[in-house]
């Protein structure tokens, strides 16, 4: 069959000037994913590859030049979900990993478990050869000033507004019909040390199910996490609804239901895509049905 790859760079109020890095950021991440699939690689490389090129692009809020939190540190959560096996692998809250999915692809391929937090997740990155980078080398200085003036302005919600980007993620179905999906966030600006959201959690961030669909969340954690949006969403096609139409269906329901904004981008077992989001922007790419580069915003 003839694969199919979506990417996404978050859904929020893209600022004019940051517009075109986002779309730049997403053509990359796209290409790079593509690459694995046209040379026949498996859906589960393409998205880990996908992700990779946006977590190391500051634009976006994954990797390096995430928020910081309440702290001042960064503290990263990411997961990778396979379509065949239902297996997954996810971290949370790590502080010295540039990639974050790579140490989720470890957790997934190597480890007995689903989900490594913190110390323990550093720990099995060394044991797996993946190198620690200093808490610092994941802090740019947009960040570190955003991060300053929400603390002088007391945390006000308007602060933290003009400073939100995005949670990155990808879905890929390859020529055997393997479907993978992936996410990867920094988090919310000034979150609580220790809160994990939505993004490292099977059915919120993402899901992945060869006999469904595959799916990867965007937007505010805490109201994806109560509808289990990326599960929800994969249901609904499992059940035969048309891939947009099951994007814009969950995004209804995170409005209608929890009063959350986000997106989402969905990949049928057909190879067909849905993309919806309720915020003015969601950087996203794909390829339409007859081959050509769709980037938007
Ligand atoms: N959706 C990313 C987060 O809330 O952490």
């Amino acid at each position: 069959m003839q694969p199919a790859l979506v990417v996404h760079g978050g859904a929020w109020e893209i600022p004019d000037v940051a517009v075109e890095a986002c779309r730049a950021g997403c053509r990359r991440a796209f290409e790079a994913g593509w690459r694995v699939l046209e040379a026949g690689g498996p859906a589960i490389d393409a998205v880990e590859a996908a992700i990779v090129v946006l977590e190391d692009d500051p634009v976006f809020d994954a990797g390096f030049g995430s928020h910081l939190n309440l702290s001042g540190r960064v503290q990263l959560d990411a997961i990778l979900m396979e379509g065949a096996t239902l297996d997954a692998g996810a971290v949370a809250a790590v502080e010295r990993v540039r990639n974050p999915i790579r140490l989720a692809r470890r957790v997934l391929d190597a480890s007995p478990h689903v989900l490594l937090a913190g110390d323990g997740a550093e720990q099995f990155a060394c044991e797996q050869g993946i190198p620690l980078c200093r808490p610092e080398d994941l802090i740019t200085p947009s960040q570190l000033a955003a991060w300053r003036r929400c603390r002088e302005s007391g945390h006000t919600s308007a602060a933290h507004f003009a400073c939100e980007h995005g949670t990155v993620g990808a879905v890929a179905i390859d020529a055997t019909g393997r479907i993978a999906a992936g996410t990867s966030t920094g988090g919310t600006c000034c979150k609580y040390p220790g809160r994990v959201g939505d993004s490292p959690l099977i059915g919120c961030g993402c899901y992945a199910d060869d006999e469904a669909g595959g799916a990867s969340s965007t937007g505010w954690g805490e109201a994806i996490m109560k509808i289990v949006m990326a599960k929800t969403a994969v249901d609904w096609l499992r059940a035969g609804e048309e891939p947009q139409r099951a994007a814009e269906r969950a995004i209804r329901l995170l409005s209608d239901r929890v009063h959350g904004t986000g997106g989402l981008i969905l990949v049928d077992r057909q190879g067909c895509i849905g993309a919806s989001f309720s915020t003015p922007h969601m950087a996203h790419a794909y390829r339409d049905p007859d081959g050509n580069l769709v980037v938007s915003p």
